[in-house]
């Protein structure tokens, strides 16, 4: 029996995670027998590994492998995809097709995303578990095959059986052995090996130096949660091995590259994100883009008049509401004017430019504002309207109730009231 050294090897599998070892030596132990079996574990763990695992020593290496992608093929065609399909069983159907079930006969089929598959093509994978027979589409002929069967899934299995989208006796058919792979945060010896692996190998892609983490970077890699398991792992040192002039990389640095650091919890994420029904993480970045975008903008044009006036009383007696938007809140009940006045002064101080500045640097430096102003208001424009959509679809998300959009928006309920006048909501 091959070793499980080897194995890795042979297949490029990187780790020496205790539960990776098990079920490496699970699939060479299954390998030569016809056990059906069902490789589980999240997006990303390495999964289609395992069957290519199982099929190279068993006694049908020397037979078809095929591997069929059960959630990219539309429902309409998968039964023909499968099985096959007589001449004129369709519209369409102009001549006999052998399905994969005829193709690798003497061989093995990897069936990825297996959770994903019509109901009734389930019947008819179950016959051709239980005795080899199957039926092209269109046909009465019965036909046999022998195939080996290995199913993958990321999907929990139980739940879609519990919501009848997958039979149960089919489940337990395929799932003869399970081979599951452990997700990468529970694997955390194996992270910076792996990172050090396609840090290398994207270096000698791109013939660039190899990026190294230093220490306390490598430890947040450690702690992070790893939702997109290994290939995300791969695509964020691909990233940082392109992007990055400096190949010495801090925790700082890689902060930049993992998102939702902050969040560790991958069953609050899920959920409120379900809450929230925002389509994509991107909308609620555009959000913080926009308020920070927004808030500059302003400041940009309150720093202009202050150099060109130079009388900060002035600037702050005509730009009241500006001022107020961006250091206080704009309603203006309880805010303290003179907490707000003093506040105000305070800042404004600090950009205020001395009367006598020569005037030809003045009028130098107005022009560099101005042109920053005018790109800038064009980049908060789009900005706007985005904020603008982020906000409608909340109020109707909510059946126009601002608190509860306020909550979702993450803002006061009195900002969302003050933004829905703005846009004349
Ligand atoms: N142990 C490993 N060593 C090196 N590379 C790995 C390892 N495991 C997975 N990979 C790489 O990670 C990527 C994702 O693996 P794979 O496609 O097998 O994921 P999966 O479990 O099938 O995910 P999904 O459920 O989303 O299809 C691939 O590029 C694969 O080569
Ligand atoms: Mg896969």
């Amino acid at each position: 029996m091959e070793s499980i050294q080897a194995v890795k090897q042979r297949f490029g599998i990187i780790g020496d995670d205790q539960r990776l070892n098990r079920s490496i030596e699970k699939a060479i132990q299954v390998a030569p027998t016809d056990i059906s079996v069902l490789v589980t574990g999240e997006s990303g763990v390495g999964k289609e590994s395992i069957p290519k695992i199982i099929h190279s020593l068993s006694h049908r290496k020397h037979g078809k492998y095929i591997a069929v992608n059960c959630g990219a093929i539309p429902e309409g065609t998968i039964d023909s995809e499968l099985f096959g399909h007589e001449k004129g069983a369709f519209t369409g159907a102009t001549q006999t097709r052998n399905g994969y079930f005829e193709v690798a006969d003497g061989g093995t089929i990897f069936l990825d995303e297996v959770g994903e598959l019509p109901l009734p093509t389930q019947v008819r994978l179950l016959r051709v578990l239980e005795n080899g027979e199957f039926i092209k589409v269109g046909s009465s002929k019965v036909q046999k095959s022998d195939v080996r069967i290995i199913a993958a899934t990321n999907i929990n299995m139980q739940e879609s059986i519990k919501k009848e989208r997958f039979r149960e006796d089919l489940y337990y058919r395929l799932s003869t052995v399970e081979i599951n792979l452990p997700p990468l945060r529970e694997r955390k010896d194996d992270i910076h090996l792996l990172f050090r692996k396609f840090a290398s190998d994207f270096a000698l892609k791109y013939k660039m130096p190899t990026i190294k983490l230093q220490d306390d970077a490598v430890g947040l890699l450690q702690k992070y949660r790893w939702g997109g398991n290994i290939r995300q792992l791969r695509n964020i040192a691909e990233q940082i091995s392109v992007l990055e002039q400096e190949r010495i990389i801090g925790p700082e640095r890689l902060k930049e590259y993992l998102p939702d650091i902050g969040s560790n919890l991958p069953a609050v994420i899920a959920d409120k994100k379900k809450e929230s029904d925002f389509s994509n993480e991107r909308e609620i970045l555009y959000k913080v883009l926009f308020d920070m975008k927004s808030d500059l903008t302003d400041l940009k044009k309150l720093t202009l008049k202050l150099m060109e006036s130079g009388n900060s009383k002035k600037v702050q007696d005509e730009n009241e509401s500006l001022i107020q938007k961006l250091y206080g809140d704009d309603d203006g009940e309880d805010v303290d004017a003179e907490e707000l006045e003093a506040l105000n002064d305070e800042r404004l101080e600090v950009l205020q430019i001395p009367q006598n500045s020569p005037k030809s640097e003045h009028s130098r430096e107005k022009d560099k504002y101005y042109f920053a102003e005018e790109i800038q208001e064009e980049e908060t424009l789009s900005l706007q309207d985005k904020e603008l959509e982020l906000i409608k679809k909340s109020l109707e998300r909510h059946s126009g109730k601002r608190k509860a959009a306020a909550e979702e928006l993450g803002i006061s309920e009195r900002t969302l009231y003050r933004k829905i006048k703005q846009y004349n909501l």
